[in-house]
């Protein structure tokens, strides 16, 4: 049996700028509503449903994207050309740097509620 991470929320503090902030970046189509939601289908069967957290306090997630080299290349290059603040590392100690785990390439950066979006070109763990 296989188990498929179909869709998940993510609270923001204005739904429509942090959909259009994903999809604008990685590419993807423009954010679809469904009821109370702005969905981003990643492609790949999951949906990031986005969400105003109306005046809640917004609990920062961690979002990881598996991308190619040649996606990475274009969100990079799209992180780079908007001024957008990237780092190396989940601790946010290595800014302006990115990481070359598992032999390939990965970095971190921040949706405009706070949430900690991460790419990758090689899962964790591989070889
Ligand atoms: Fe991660």
């Amino acid at each position: 049996m296989a188990i498929k991470l179909n869709h998940t929320i993510v609270h923001s503090r204005d739904q429509g700028e942090s959909a259009r902030f994903l999809a604008e970046l990685f590419g993807l189509p423009p954010p679809k509503p469904f009821g109370p939601f702005l969905g981003v289908d990643t492609g790949n069967e999951v949906t990031l449903d986005f969400l105003n957290a109306d005046g809640m306090e917004i609990q920062m997630q961690h979002y990881a994207f598996l991308v190619s080299e040649a996606e990475f290349d274009q969100i990079f290059g799209r992180i780079r050309a908007r001024g957008i603040k990237y780092w190396a590392d989940p601790g946010r100690t290595e800014e302006g740097r990115i990481n070359h785990h598992f032999g390939g390439r990965g970095v971190y950066f921040q949706d405009p509620s706070g949430h900690l979006l991460e790419i990758i070109t090689r899962p964790y763990g591989s070889r």
